[in-house]
């Protein structure tokens, strides 16, 4: 059906008594045609998404861990590509209709007629708006052109049962885990099965038997695809006692020994940190994502959902339900964002509302001496780190643009200090604050803070693992910059990490220097170095003035990590680095191993 002009021969009209009913079947057609192309498109990227997600069990068996790389950097671009495809096809098909706030609602309609019954009507949706966002860039959020958290709620719960594998118990617990292990898609590279299975089997009796007695073991629940990660696989499940469950997480690893479960965790807090905010994400294959994050979620009841989501590789949906969950709480509690707690940044302004663990990182419109850095510069150390294995010791970033939110949402100190330095990002109209750019993470105590507060004994273990998170990144080729106490955080997991990006870069970026010995008195008094230094020297020696931490904690943490200080340590670790030999650092304590 085509619907250019119609001409007549004479100048008068002939009336055409079909004409409004016409018109309107032809933009209903339309509408459903545009409503599919989105889809349709929608379609293609989740087939991709699979297509890279699938990759990893042969990587997996092949140890290619580069390979591994590329794919989890590959997936990432996805969104953005088929988003930006189908904002093109549809200014293709639609024309000048394509900015019609009016046609976008009955557009939404359709679309949800034609996502409703999908299992991933979800991630649908977040694709729809992403979609809109673009095109309606300059139009501003209207209501009624996004699903919005109302939508989002009147979905009906996921019907895909497909999520576990039941192995029942009433035999002994090394021959269901044989059974259990056999399943795996691993086949005859996983010549130690047996062997893995006893060894499992005793940890699992001895956890049982730390529970309340009584309760025997009545099946174990698998999901039967494993999560994959780095170098690592992880099997997924639970033990189910009667009414009683427990989480039970299998690592499994790949080396020049062969293949082999590491380690048995079974704790909420040790799944947990397994999928953590600090980790990439994982590459699993899943029909039903919704069903997954429900069952995730009875494992780790504490963790939100939009991490859920997140860890799984559906990291944009994991926005969309960052945002409910921010509303529905500031409705909740009535809360106000506040500036954030700490030391203030030289290149972020940050807030965070009191009771929910998220900060909001505004980049300030100028940044004080001596940063030298630009706004373009900061946004590309969030990307870094946004693409690369954050190895437990890098905070997510999730980066939003274009929120909004009422004025007394804020506090006023916060909203003068964000108007005095972040005016080219916070727009204030009326009631409305405008947000243009900002990025979210988890909140943590920063360190510095944390120090503070806890006794010598906490306050010994936490710079300790200070200097392991400045190790582990070192081992993932990762130079944190700026290693202030300030720049740290501790997790509800008692685990430090890294959140400020601004001067991080990779170790094989960097030069690393002795200071030269003074040639002179007046060297050696001079404000100025005596030297020349190159934009990318870095002298190991000046650590000394923030790694020199006072009392119990500060011997400790010379006596683990002095090597921190010394020139053959960053040299040793960029010899690794330059050698491209991908690191992985298990999200596991010892104690959990097997052997
Ligand atoms: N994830 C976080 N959790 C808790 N506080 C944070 C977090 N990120 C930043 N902060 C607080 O905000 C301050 C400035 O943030 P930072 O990322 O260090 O930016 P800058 O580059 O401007 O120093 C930090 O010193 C800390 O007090
Ligand atoms: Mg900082």
């Amino acid at each position: 059906m085509t619907d250019g002009p119609i001409y007549h021969m004479s100048s008068t009209p002939i009336p055409d008594p079909g004409a409004p009913l016409r018109d309107s079947l032809v933009r209903q057609s339309r509408v459903l045609e545009a409503a599919r192309a989105i889809v349709s498109v929608f379609d293609a990227y989740q087939a991709q998404f699979r297509l890279v997600t699938r990759r990893a069990e042969a990587r997996f068996l092949r140890r290619d861990w580069q390979g591994g790389q590329q794919d989890a950097a590959e997936r990432l671009t996805l969104y953005r590509q088929f988003v930006s495809w189908c904002v093109q096809d549809l200014r293709r098909s639609l024309g000048d209709a394509t900015g019609d706030v009016a046609l976008w609602s009955v557009l939404r309609q359709a679309y949800a007629r034609e996502a409703m019954t999908r299992l991933d009507v979800e991630l649908a949706y977040t694709f729809f708006n992403s979609v809109v966002r673009q095109v309606l860039k300059a139009s501003g959020p209207e209501a009624g052109v996004y699903f919005d958290d109302r939508e989002f709620q009147r979905l009906p719960p996921p019907f895909s049962s497909q999520v576990l594998r039941r192995y029942p118990g009433g035999r002994s617990l090394e021959a269901l885990l044989r059974e259990l292990l056999g399943d795996l898609p691993f086949g005859a590279a996983y010549a130690g099965r047996d062997e893995d299975a006893a060894l499992i089997a005793r940890r699992i009796a001895e956890e049982l038997a730390r529970g309340p007695g009584g309760a025997a073991l009545e099946a174990i629940e698998i999901v039967p695809t494993p999560f994959y990660r780095n170098k690592g696989a992880y099997l997924v499940g639970r033990l189910v006692m009667g009414e009683r469950t427990l989480p039970l997480v299998l690592p499994m690893v790949h080396d020049e020994r062969g293949l082999r479960v590491d380690a048995v965790l079974s704790t909420a807090d040790d799944v947990s940190v397994v999928f953590s905010f600090t980790r990439s994400y994982f590459h699993v294959e899943l029909d039903c994502p919704r069903a997954m994050v429900d069952f995730l979620r009875s494992l780790m009841p504490r963790k939100p959902l939009d991490e859920l989501y997140t860890s799984l590789g559906y990291h944009k949906h994991g926005k969309t339900e960052l945002v409910r969950a921010l509303l529905r709480h500031m409705e909740a509690h009535d809360a106000r964002f506040e500036v954030a707690e700490g030391d203030k940044g030289l290149v972020m302004a940050v807030f965070a509302l009191p009771t929910l663990n998220v900060v909001f990182k505004i980049i300030k419109d100028r940044f004080g001496p001596p940063k030298q850095t630009t706004r373009q510069q900061v946004m590309d150390k969030y990307n870094l780190v946004f693409v690369r294995d954050r190895v437990g010791r890098l905070a997510d970033a999730q980066e939003f643009e274009g929120l909004a939110f009422a004025r007394d949402s804020f506090a006023p100190e916060l909203l003068e200090e964000l108007r005095a330095d972040c005016a080219n990002t916070v727009l204030t109209d009326g009631d409305r604050v405008f947000l243009r750019h900002l990025y979210t993470e988890r909140r943590v105590i920063p360190l510095n803070l944390y120090l503070r507060q806890v006794d010598e004994l906490h306050a010994v273990e936490a710079v300790l693992d200070y200097g392991q998170a400045i190790k582990d990144l070192a081992a993932a080729n990762i130079f944190t910059g700026d290693m202030l106490l300030k720049n740290f955080g501790v997790t509800r997991h008692g685990r430090v990490i890294f959140y400020d990006y601004d001067e991080l870069c990779l170790l094989t970026e960097c030069n690393f220097r002795e200071i030269p010995a003074a040639r002179n008195d007046d060297d050696e008094y001079s404000a100025e170095p005596w030297f020349s230094v190159g934009e990318h020297d870095v002298f190991p020696e000046e650590f000394r003035a923030f790694l020199t931490l006072p009392g119990r904690p500060g011997q400790a943490f010379m006596a683990s990590h002095g090597d921190l200080l010394t020139v053959e340590y960053w040299r040793r670790m960029q010899q690794l680095a330059e050698k491209g030999e991908v690191v992985d650092i298990f999200p596991y304590r010892p104690s959990r191993r097997l052997r």
